[in-house]
């Protein structure tokens, strides 16, 4: 057992975890071009079939379906006459050749809809850029993440706010940072580390610019949609848009920026309340409480992966059967966590996913953050009786974590599963072997929480989730399983937030 660490150091290696993802997204090979596009439904639906024709004439080997559905309209095409020249191609499917050639007569470059945009705050190395930092490889290292910048800021280019029925590509007022190779578009979680990092580089503006896109996504869809797609807008993904508003709050103090944010808010935390998310279960001492699961707004196959999600869906007979198990696909997608045998009844089989059964601690306790943060900026703009309204809503959401999740056996928060024979409706009665006892990275996100807290304590007397010291313990352990290099990583990137 290594000596044990502090607490704050245990946040940072938690967020880490949650950064590897992006990182490796990152690193990837860049990918040949892009396109996104649009809004309109016959378009997307004319990418489908020309993403289920390619895959019959280029076959399954390194087969993208992301990237179809991201091509936009070539300049001089139709939807109807690329409709029609797909209908008259060769069947059963058409040589690799004739499937490349049709692509680029009808569609411009997947990702050509965005335009490069230098950020104006980037500089080489800004001042005072991780002062803490000392060692010269860090350093050197630090710098070359740092000028990623200047390769992942864009812009969404003019065309698509003036034809969005050409592209599947959502239009967005500001400079966007996207998190690069396929990935050509903003994604919501993902741009809670963007960020932070762009903090980190003193890229102020550009923070501001990613996060009010994302204000925007709001007001235009009551929601932050996964991702800025059309494909994308019947789900969200884990809210952490409050978290970036305070983050960048804390770094500049601009009020301006929380008050044009703050209604915002309010809509995107009625969206996580509503229906759709809200499980009521009451719990031994016969209280009720409402808490959150993901559930997305759809159930047919996800479009940037229906030939994968068709092919899983394929061992299943009837339609009913499908419908239920596209939309789990679509709901572990919003969780973020896609895929993960978390989410799964059987960890060895995808059909078998029942995420919008499951009472996240992840979410919860990002919902719970979400409340603490809309009482601060109310307090902040003079808005008490929303402070005090928002205040009691995350007391009530802290009993119900404390309540529903804390397992005191295994010191920790475990995610809870509902009976999947019910549509959630209605109150549950709380079952002590519902928890689901497996160990996740996300049975620990309260305890990121409270390092939230440390640098806010005094301004917000809220709750804080006591980590007991057996919690710990078992948070090191767990992540010790990740092995030495993420130690290594650690070590470095420890001193850097
Ligand atoms: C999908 O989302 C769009 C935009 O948010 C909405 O208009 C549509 O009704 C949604 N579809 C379903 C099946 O809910
Ligand atoms: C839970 O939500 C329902 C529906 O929105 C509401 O009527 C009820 O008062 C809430 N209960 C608690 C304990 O907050």
């Amino acid at each position: 057992m290594p000596p044990p660490p502090r607490l704050h150091q245990l946040l940072v290696f938690f967020l880490v975890l949650l950064l590897l993802p992006l990182l490796s997204a990152i690193h990837m090979a860049p990918a040949a071009s892009a396109g996104e596009g649009g809004v309109e439904e016959a378009l997307l639906g004319l990418l489908q079939r020309v993403q289920s024709v390619a895959l019959r004439a280029l076959g399954a080997r390194d087969f993208d379906p992301k990237l179809y559905v991201d091509l936009p309209l070539a300049a001089d095409a139709s939807a109807a006459a690329a409709a029609a020249a797909l209908a008259s191609l060769p069947r059963p499917a058409p040589s690799r050749g004739e499937m490349e050639a049709y692509i680029s007569r009808y569609f411009a470059p997947a990702g050509s809809d965005l335009v490069a945009a230098d950020p104006p705050d980037f500089e080489r190395e800004p001042r005072g850029f991780l002062p803490k930092v000392e060692s010269a490889a860090a350093r050197a290292w630090a710098l070359e993440v740092h000028a990623l910048w200047k390769d992942l800021t864009r812009r969404v280019a003019p065309a698509v706010a003036v034809r969005p029925e050409r592209h599947t590509l959502l239009s967005l007022p500001g400079r966007v940072v996207v998190p690069g190779s396929r990935f050509r578009e903003v994604y919501y979680w993902d741009s809670y580390w963007v960020v932070r990092g762009l903090l980190v580089s003193k890229m102020y503006e550009t923070a501001k610019d990613v996060t009010l896109n994302l204000v925007y996504l709001v007001e235009k869809y009551g929601f932050v949609p996964n991702g800025a797609r059309s494909y994308y807008t019947n789900r969200s993904q884990p809210p952490l848009l409050s978290s970036m508003i305070l983050d960048i709050y804390m770094a500049t103090g601009d009020m301006v920026f929380v008050r044009r944010a703050f209604p915002s808010l309010l809509k995107e935390h009625s969206f996580w309340m509503s229906e759709v998310h809200n499980v009521a279960i009451m719990d031994n001492h016969g209280h009720v409480h409402n808490m959150s699961r993901y559930q997305a707004m759809w159930n047919k196959p996800r479009p940037e992966s229906a030939t994968i999600d068709e092919e899983l869906a394929s061992k299943l007979t009837s339609t009913a059967a499908k419908e239920q198990f596209y939309h789990q696909v679509a709901s572990t997608a919003e969780s973020g966590w896609d895929f993960s045998s978390r989410w799964m009844r059987d960890s060895t089989d995808m059909t078998t996913l029942t995420t919008s059964y499951i009472i996240p601690v992840d979410l919860n306790t990002f919902i719970l953050k979400m409340e603490q943060d809309i009482a601060f900026f109310a307090k902040l703009i003079g808005e008490s009786p929303i402070s005090e309204r928002f205040s009691e809503a995350s007391k009530a959401r802290y009993d119900a974590i404390e309540s529903v999740l804390w397992n005191s056996d295994m010191d920790q928060w475990l995610d809870y599963w509902l009976p999947t024979d019910g549509n959630c409706q209605g109150i549950y009665l709380w079952k002590p072997n519902s928890q689901n006892r497996a160990i996740f990275a996300s049975n620990f996100v309260p305890l990121w929480l409270n390092a939230q807290h440390s640098g806010l304590s005094c301004r917000r007397p809220l709750p804080v989730f006591v980590p007991m010291p057996g919690c710990i313990a078992l948070f090191w352990e767990y992540l010790k399983l990740y092995g030495n290099i993420y130690q290594h990583i650690f070590h470095d990137l420890g001193v850097l937030f």
